[in-house]
């Protein structure tokens, strides 16, 4: 059984098909990858990846980003914040990027997924350096004093339970491809640190 009591699904094959990712990616004339933000709530993660986004943008780079509290009214409406529906939460946005990557796509994915053994799940599910971890490294102290939705206020009440950093665990990347110094950093600063790594390691060549 399932944790969502089913069965899972047997006597299913993989099914073939002739257009693959390579020949995708060419045609877009780019290095399909995701780029994972993982971080404290407040931390930064979405205000950069959508930065970064639209940098990529810019330069005609053909993008998707998953951003965590989107995807929870969609995807992911069914699940809240115990242990296990962020694992699954992790689990079905990890596939979705996979998918995404597989259409060609560079992809921007902005979840806290602060369980490190979710994190290594999803690199798990991409080919070897098409997963870059951007660590948006921004302390609680700063977190919570931004606490752009009220919700660290919410959770040092007790009225909402689980909160990550309050009373929900956040295990920092410990090698990350990327860590940003978001507690103090420019988002356009930090943006920039972004793509000049994504430059400097050949991501953003042009391919055929
Ligand atoms: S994750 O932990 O499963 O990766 P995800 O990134 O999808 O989380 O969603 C986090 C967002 O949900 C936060 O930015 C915040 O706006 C909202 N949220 C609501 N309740 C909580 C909670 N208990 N802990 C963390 N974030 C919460």
């Amino acid at each position: 059984m399932t944790a969502f009591g089913r069965s899972p699904a047997t006597n299913v094959r993989w099914q073939s098909f002739d257009l693959d990712k390579r020949r995708r990616a060419a045609a877009m004339g780019q290095t399909p990858a995701v780029i994972w933000f993982t971080g404290l709530s407040g931390a930064g993660k979405s205000t950069i990846a959508n930065l970064v986004e639209k940098r990529l943008f810019e330069r005609c780079r053909r993008t998707y980003l998953l951003d965590g509290d989107n995807l929870r009214h969609g995807l992911n409406r069914d699940l809240g914040f115990f242990d296990a529906d962020r694992v699954e939460n992790i689990r079905r946005v990890a596939e979705a990027a996979r998918l995404f990557v597989d259409a060609g796509l560079i992809v921007l994915a902005s979840f806290i997924s602060p369980f490190r053994s979710d994190r290594r799940m999803a690199r798990e599910l991409f080919d070897d350096g098409e997963f870059i971890d951007v660590f948006v490294d921004t302390p609680l102290t700063i977190a919570e004093q931004r606490d752009p939705k009220g919700l660290y206020k919410r959770a040092r009440a007790g009225l909402i339970k689980d909160f990550t950093g309050i009373d929900s665990p956040y295990e920092a990347p410990q090698n990350p491809e990327i860590r940003l110094s978001a507690g103090t950093g420019e988002p356009e600063a930090l943006a920039h640190q972004v793509i000049a790594y994504l430059d400097r390691s050949g991501y953003l060549e042009r391919r055929s």
